[in-house]
């Protein structure tokens, strides 16, 4: 696989997302014994960045990593997240330094890890200073607790501030065909300060591969069920951009997934997209995106998709996204 660089962390230009082993999309159930083979299978092709969070689950996510990584954690780079559960008795989010420090002592202890290597801000907690949760994170990094600092959602303002403090490796946000809103800002920032990216939800929460095509294949628990880009109306009109995207897959002799993930991977070697599976076959599919090609003219096809409609959070979620 090739290499990607997130600030000085050097890793393969694709990862892999855990979340869904075992929360959010709840298509088919969920299965350890595969989601353990597919992390391993990811190791085996040069997947190197694995993300997860104490929310996933809450916990049981980590602690299934920890699982998978036995034996093997010091073949990965491991990701979590800190910042929606509070650990100091208050509502909502918390990134304040007491809550902080309860937190990575129970990340480390789930992943049974001596350290994390990115340790990231799921959400701007806009009660803290961000400068005094960098701080905080800073100092975890001179204890030996974690290696990098990451944030996620954050707007230019935020990372600015931060990067202030002290160096931040990664900002991870929401990127894809159909989620756009990094490009104008973010990404040109991020560059000058020699700041990586990682997409979350790459593949569009799965939309994007095609293998969703009527909203009634969601379960209730499906956390999709809630996302307005999955509502009536919403999700007939964005198949438009599904189906422009199989087309120009088909042209290119990949699959959606793999044209999706190339997409991004086109945008340059700072960015490392995280695509989440719990299945083996759809891990080796999304890997084959580091052997795809798109030509220039195919990338502006690709730039020119229908655009999605509805919003790509629930309203109360984007609500927490700083910009
Ligand atoms: N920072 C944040 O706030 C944030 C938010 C959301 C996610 N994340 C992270 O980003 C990771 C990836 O995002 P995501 O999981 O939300 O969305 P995603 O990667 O866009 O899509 C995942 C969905 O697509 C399906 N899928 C994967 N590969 C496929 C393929 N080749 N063909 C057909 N379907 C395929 C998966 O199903 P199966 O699992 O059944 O294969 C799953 O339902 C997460 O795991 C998590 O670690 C972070």
């Amino acid at each position: 696989m090739k290499q990607a660089q997130l600030g000085d962390l050097q890793v393969g230009r694709l990862g892999l997302g855990a979340m869904g082993m075992s929360a959010a999309y709840s298509i088919g159930g969920f299965d350890d014994a595969e989601s353990i083979r597919t992390v391993h299978r990811a190791i085996d092709l040069g997947v190197t960045l694995i993300d997860t969070a104490e929310v996933y689950g809450p916990f049981v996510n980590e602690e299934l990593l920890a699982r998978a990584l036995e034996g093997r954690r010091d073949q990965v780079v491991l990701a979590t997240k800190f910042g929606l559960i509070s650990h100091t008795g208050r509502d909502g989010l918390d990134s304040s330094p007491a809550s902080i420090r309860t937190a990575v002592d129970g990340s480390l202890k789930r992943l049974e890890t001596d350290h994390i290597d990115l340790y990231y801000q799921h959400r701007l907690d806009r009660g803290t200073p961000i400068e005094d949760t960098v701080g905080a994170l800073a100092e975890l990094i001179a204890a030996g607790k974690i290696r990098h600092i990451g944030l996620s959602e954050v707007g230019v303002d935020t990372i600015r501030r931060a990067h202030a403090v002290h160096p931040i490796a990664a900002v991870q946000s929401e990127y894809s065909l159909w989620t756009r809103d990094q490009e104008a800002e973010i990404l040109p920032v991020l560059r000058e300060l020699g700041i990586g990216f990682v997409p979350y939800s790459p593949l569009g929460r799965g939309f994007l591969t095609g293998s969703i095509r009527s909203n009634a294949e969601l379960p209730d628990t499906d956390y999709r069920k809630s996302n307005p880009r999955f509502f009536d109306g919403n999700f007939e009109h964005n198949l438009r951009s599904a189906d422009e995207l199989r087309a120009i897959s088909d042209e290119v002799g990949a699959t959606p997934a793999q044209v999706a993930l190339a997409w991004l991977l086109a945008k340059g070697p700072d960015i490392v997209p995280i695509p989440g599976t719990k299945r083996v076959a759809r891990l080796e599919e999304n890997v084959g995106a580091d052997a795809v090609e798109l030509s220039p003219e195919q990338l502006a096809r690709l730039d020119g998709l229908t655009p999605a409609v509805g919003g790509h959070h629930a309203e109360a979620q984007m609500a927490w996204i700083d910009r």
